[in-house]
């Protein structure tokens, strides 16, 4: 059957790779869980990136619009986001998944130490999974990218409140509301101190 997809005949192994990096993470919290009583994360969210996004996103980054594109010059065809309640789970969720086997991690940044002008906090990795799957230098095993963001619940709720903002483009007062964005994202980082503060003591 000829596939029209960006991903070529690589599209079926996505959901896979997808599944074998998720399952980890599950993994991962059920043993939290069952070690200290408290799960690490609090939910995660994934997806594939779907086809039109990818083609407008090598369009707009400037790369011809083909496999190899979306598979080695763009990291994000594999998406996953980690909600922690906790900063200090964002780091332990960063710590175990470089242990994860056949999983390298070739690129990070720490949005959380180094918030972005706006206030923008978040964990970001890229990953470099080795699959048994062919990829599309034709090796098996095959490696595929995946972006791992990494964030709190109060860092998530920001940055939906942002992205909504960002995609409206008729809005009056854009100043006072990006000034007033920026003093929230500091206030909500103070309040995750705080929370860890407090869960500590409780904890104790
Ligand atoms: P892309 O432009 O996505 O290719 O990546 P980049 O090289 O700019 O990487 P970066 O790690 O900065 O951003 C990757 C993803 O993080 C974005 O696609 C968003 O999902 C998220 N992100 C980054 N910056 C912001 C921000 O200022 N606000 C919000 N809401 N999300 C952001
Ligand atoms: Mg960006």
């Amino acid at each position: 059957m000829e596939t029209n997809s960006i991903y070529g005949p690589f599209e079926e192994y996505l959901p896979l790779i997808m599944k074998g990096l998720t399952g980890r993470i599950t993994a991962f919290n059920e043993e939290c869980r069952e070690t200290t009583g408290h799960p690490v994360y609090e939910h995660f969210l994934y997806r594939i990136k779907e086809d039109k996004s990818m083609r407008e996103k090598c369009v707009r980054k400037g790369f011809p619009v083909t496999t190899r594109s979306a598979l080695r010059e763009l990291f994000d065809a594999v998406g996953l986001r980690i909600i922690t309640r906790f900063l200090d789970d964002v780091f332990k969720t960063v710590e175990f998944i470089r242990t994860i086997p056949g999983c390298t991690v070739v690129m990070e940044k720490d949005y959380i130490t180094n918030p972005k002008p706006n206030g923008y906090r978040s964990y970001h990795m890229i990953l470099d999974l080795e699959v048994p799957y062919m990829d599309v230098d034709g090796n098996v095993p095959g490696h595929y990218y995946a972006e791992v963001q990494l964030r709190t619940l109060s860092m998530d709720s920001w940055a939906s409140l942002e992205h909504e903002m960002k995609y409206k483009q008729d809005i009056e007062n854009t100043k006072l509301i990006v000034n007033e964005l920026k003093r929230l994202a500091d206030e909500m980082a103070s309040c995750d101190i705080s929370m860890q503060t407090i869960r500590d003591l409780i904890r104790s």
